[in-house]
């Protein structure tokens, strides 16, 4: 009946499209219900796929309740390790259990029940992981909103979830600076017309913050004076969470992830990709505030049994680029997955890897790359330091797991640089072509999804199913839009090449260059602008802008770009890491007024580009490679139009 285990990948693959519904019957038997699904797929009143209607779970229950009932309750099941405070505390699933049942029960005194939203605003400490599983708890949807999010952005998401409560932290850490968080939640609440009930305030010693007396309430006071409360049934089709993410506009996506699908589905990648045991340390060095820490340092690991990770550092400097190595070695992790980027800092600090000499890493079983496109030499680096199978895979916040990979637990196959592997079992992929056509073999296309989507995936947009449709099923009727471009070679390995739209990847963290437009544009010197995302050594991409000046508007241009810099910090956050706004007299742009992003960024990127036919004014090419040589900014240098 397991059929991962006895099955090779092709078998499993092939039975997960023409029989999902066989398919996922099984996988769902690895959850603990409270009722069993009535059916394993069906479409709902809108019309929109659901999985395992009828059901009925609690996916806190899942993640830790359960494993109590199983006898693993003195087990360790997560592990805060914080460099950056000097601080290790070990949480047995009993101790978890009892963390998260009385900050559920302040929850529910603060009148928080099945159906309402929470917004957690956190850094990476314990506690946020007690938020997430508490409202999963009583049936609240949680909105986690990542701590380097600026307050505007953090308005725009507590204006559209409209939390009954929002819960948060004095303070985070980054590097050696303190950020704290509170006046930027107060500043939010200022910007937003939605104003929550109450907000609970985790106060860290580094920096106690000042409550409103009548809004704030005191994290640590009011769960010591809480009841614990039980697990509500839910429905499997019921929102477990949203979570807001970069589309091509300044209004970024609720991603509604159900309780159902997304169970199982974690459940199964943890067994099929993952291959990682009940027991064992899952280390996702990722944040709480993206997908990869939702699925894989909360829900995933924990629903599997296993103890997982709670890294508050960075790869780097916290204290030096030996800290993944330690972390592996001190608390014996199997699995360990984070984002090429944290690697590209670790080789640019330790070419040699000479730190991870210091330490014995021999617990690692795999290393699982995402979040980005891992080039080869980040690829190959790892692959001479770290004596374990690197494994690419390819995902996405609408997926909530991976697409494509390398299945360990089903049948590990050979890798090829550059590519994440095939098509993870339940998701039927096609490269398309701009007329919908099905591409051949090494054929450059749109990576899309034929329906139906597999468990897990996002059943909807939050309260915004005309814009779900809109924006990824419309493009090519019968496939979900990825929104990457790719192709599948001889051999059915997939190549992400990147985005299709205005989205980039900035150090792993997904932003739009769209809403980066929109704010550029808001300033009033500033007729038109173009933002692009170029490569960046450490970062993958970084955005620059280029912007068009109104007529008659002279502007000293040093400081124009140090107020349009400070615009995007400000609004969105220092991780957009937008560094350069350059002026040009003209945008390049086809005949009918379309501007050319995708050449601006080949210019940048110093890659050989054919120069469209349709280009309205080809000397303005010229300009724009002039002045990014002239501010040594990208490889224009190497630039060569065809
Ligand atoms: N809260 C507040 N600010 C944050 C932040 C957070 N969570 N994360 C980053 N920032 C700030 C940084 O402090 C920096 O601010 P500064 O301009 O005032 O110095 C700015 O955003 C840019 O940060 P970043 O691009 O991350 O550069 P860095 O030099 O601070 O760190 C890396 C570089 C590679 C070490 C870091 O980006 C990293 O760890 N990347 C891995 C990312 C990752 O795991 N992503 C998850 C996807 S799976
Ligand atoms: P996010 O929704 O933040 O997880 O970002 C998802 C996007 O990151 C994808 O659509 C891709 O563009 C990119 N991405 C994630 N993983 C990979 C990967 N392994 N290879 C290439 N691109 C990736």
């Amino acid at each position: 009946m397991h059929s991962q285990t006895t099955q090779s990948y092709k078998e499993s693959y092939a039975r997960s499209l023409t029989d999902p519904e066989s398919f996922w019957a099984e996988q769902a038997a690895y959850i603990p219900w409270y009722s069993a699904p009535e059916q394993i797929l069906s479409a709902d009143e809108e019309g929109l796929t659901r999985w395992y209607a009828g059901g009925k779970l609690n996916t806190c229950y899942a993640a830790v309740d359960h494993h109590i009932e199983q006898g693993r309750g003195t087990q360790t099941a997560l592990i805060y390790d914080s460099p950056v405070t000097d601080t290790i505390r070990r949480f047995t699933y009993n101790e978890l259990r009892d963390e998260v049942a009385r900050l559920a029960g302040v929850l529910q005194t603060l009148g928080v029940g099945k159906g309402d939203t929470v917004v957690i605003y956190m850094p990476m400490i314990p506690e946020a992981a007690f938020a997430l599983l508490a409202c999963a708890r009583i049936g609240a949807i949680h909105s986690v909103v990542f701590g380097g999010f600026a307050p505007h952005e953090l308005a725009i998401r507590i204006d559209d979830a409209k939390p009954k409560v929002i819960l948060s932290a004095s303070c985070g850490i980054e590097f050696e600076k303190v950020i704290a968080y509170k006046p930027l939640l107060d500043e939010a609440l200022r910007q937003s017309a939605h104003q929550p009930v109450r907000c609970l305030i985790c106060q860290r010693p580094m920096l106690r913050a000042e409550l409103h007396p009548r809004r704030d309430l005191d994290w640590q006071e009011a769960v010591a004076a809480a009841n614990p409360v039980a697990c509500v049934p839910l429905d499997a089709t019921d929102p477990l969470y949203i979570l807001y993410t970069s589309g091509t506009t300044g209004k970024p996506k609720g991603i509604v992830r159900d309780n159902g699908g997304h169970a199982v589905a974690l459940a199964y990648s943890l067994r099929a990709i993952y291959d990682v045991k009940p027991g064992e340390v899952f280390w996702a060095a990722s944040d709480i505030g993206w997908v990869v820490g939702h699925s894989y340092i909360v829900y995933g690991p924990l629903i599997q049994g296993c103890t997982t990770v709670l890294f508050e550092g960075k790869p780097v400097r916290t204290p030096d680029a030996g800290t993944f190595w330690r972390v592996i070695e001190q608390h014996g992790v199997s699995v360990l997955f984070t984002a090429p980027t944290a690697f590209r800092a670790i080789r640019k600090e330790d070419p040699e890897a000479l730190l991870r000499n210091k330490y014995d890493i021999s617990s690692l079983r795999y290393l699982f790359l995402a979040g980005e496109r891992c080039d080869p030499p980040t690829l190959h680096w790892l692959q001479e330091v770290v004596p374990v199978p690197v494994i690419d895979h390819w995902w996405q916040t609408e997926s909530g797991w991976p697409m494509v990979a390398n299945q360990m637990g089903i049948e590990p196959v050979p890798i090829k640089a550059g590519s994440a592997t095939w098509p993870v079992c339940g998701f039927n992929l096609q490269i398309l072509g701009e007329n919908g056509q099905p591409l051949g073999a090494n054929e450059e296309g749109y990576v899309c999804l034929q329906l139906p989507l597999p468990p897990g995936s996002l059943p909807t947009l939050w309260k915004d199913t005309p814009r779900f449709r809109q924006s990824y099923l419309s493009r090519f009727p019968g496939y979900y839009l990825t929104g990457d471009g790719g192709y599948v070679d001889e051999d059915g390995y997939v190549y992400i090449m990147g985005r299709v739209d205005d989205v980039i990847n900035v150090a792993g963290h997904r932003l739009s260059t769209g809403e980066m437009e929109e704010m550029v544009g808001s300033h009033p010197a500033v007729a038109e602008c173009a933002v692009v995302g170029i490569a960046d050594e450490l970062r993958g991409q970084r955005p620059i802008g280029l912007v068009v000046l109104k007529d008659g508007v002279e502007a000293d241009e040093p400081h124009l770009e140090a107020e349009l810099v400070s615009i995007i910090r400000e609004q969105i956050g220092a991780v957009a890491y937008f560094r350069n706004a350059l002026v040009v007299k003209r945008l390049p742009k086809t005949r009918s007024g379309k501007i050319l992003r995708k050449t601006i960024r080949q210019i940048a990127d110093g890659e050989p580009c054919v120069v469209p036919s349709t280009i309205d004014d080809p000397a303005i090419l010229d300009e724009i490679r002039a002045k990014l040589m002239a501010h040594n900014i990208g490889h224009a240098f190497r630039f060569q139009a065809i």
